[in-house]
């Protein structure tokens, strides 16, 4: 795992964009997995001005999104399809029908699990996988537990989860119970991870992740495994890191 400390969380979005960006200079057909939440807002920002510079350019691009809250529709303002249009995809030239978000309504859940990782392995599976990670470890939405699910499944959201997401929605009571999640499966066969992190919150599940024992109670922690990790995190989130190299 490559560890890079930012000075602040702007520091953090501009080099998480830039690697991003060169990334898809080598790789012009690359496939994106994308994540959603407060974390990537930054990076998402700078890489729509860097195409609008002629400095990336996204029409050969596909994307799989990580995860969809269940229950809501891809049009409602909190649902991650409407944040994924709004935050980036309407502002470059990404082609719709390379955009890859599980949905949030279906009737067949096993059916829906099974055409999205169909749909990435026809993709040629994930080249970069961008990360967040939640102050409890978790990882798109693989929440901890006693052990961790490999495939793409439905999973209820623990309670801190749902406390961490009650400030994007008018109460509490507004979020959603459950999600859809890629499973750690999909995750680490990704060819390389960007993991994006900022603010005390996250201290602990960054050192955990790093430093830790490798732990079903800390998903996160399982990318100790992976090869190609790179973890962007600002200096705040790496204050209770035991060795870490700074830009
Ligand atoms: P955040 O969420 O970026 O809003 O902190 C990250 C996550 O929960 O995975």
């Amino acid at each position: 795992m490559q560890t890079i400390v930012t000075a602040h969380y702007e520091e953090m979005s501009q080099l998480a964009a830039d690697q991003v960006a060169a990334f898809l200079i080598k790789k012009t057909n690359a496939v994106l997995g994308l994540a959603t939440g407060g974390t990537p807002l930054g990076m998402y920002d700078r890489l729509i001005q860097m195409y609008h510079q002629g400095k990336v350019d996204f029409s050969h691009v596909t994307t799989f999104n990580l995860d969809e809250y269940i229950g809501l529709s891809k049009d409602h303002p909190q649902s991650y399809a409407y944040y994924m249009w709004h935050h980036l995809f309407s502002h470059v030239n990404v082609h719709q029908e390379n955009v890859h978000i599980p949905p949030g309504v279906f009737e067949k859940q096993e059916q829906v699990q099974r055409d999205y990782e169909q749909a990435i392995e026809r993709a040629g599976g994930i080249d970069l996988q961008i990360l967040g990670i939640g102050e409890n470890g978790h990882i798109g939405f693989n929440e901890p537990g006693m052990d961790l699910e490999v495939a793409t499944h439905v999973v209820p959201l623990t309670e801190k989860t749902i406390q961490a997401n009650a400030r994007f929605f008018t109460s509490i009571d507004e979020v959603p119970r459950r999600a859809v999640t890629l499973g750690m499966g999909k995750i680490m066969q990704a060819k390389h991870i960007l993991l994006l992190a900022s603010g005390k919150e996250k201290a602990r599940a960054i050192a955990q992740t790093v430093n830790g024992h490798i732990d079903p109670r800390i998903p996160s922690s399982f990318l100790q495994l992976h090869p190609h990790v790179t973890m962007i995190i600002d200096k705040e989130a790496a204050q209770e890191l035991q060795e870490v190299s700074s830009v």
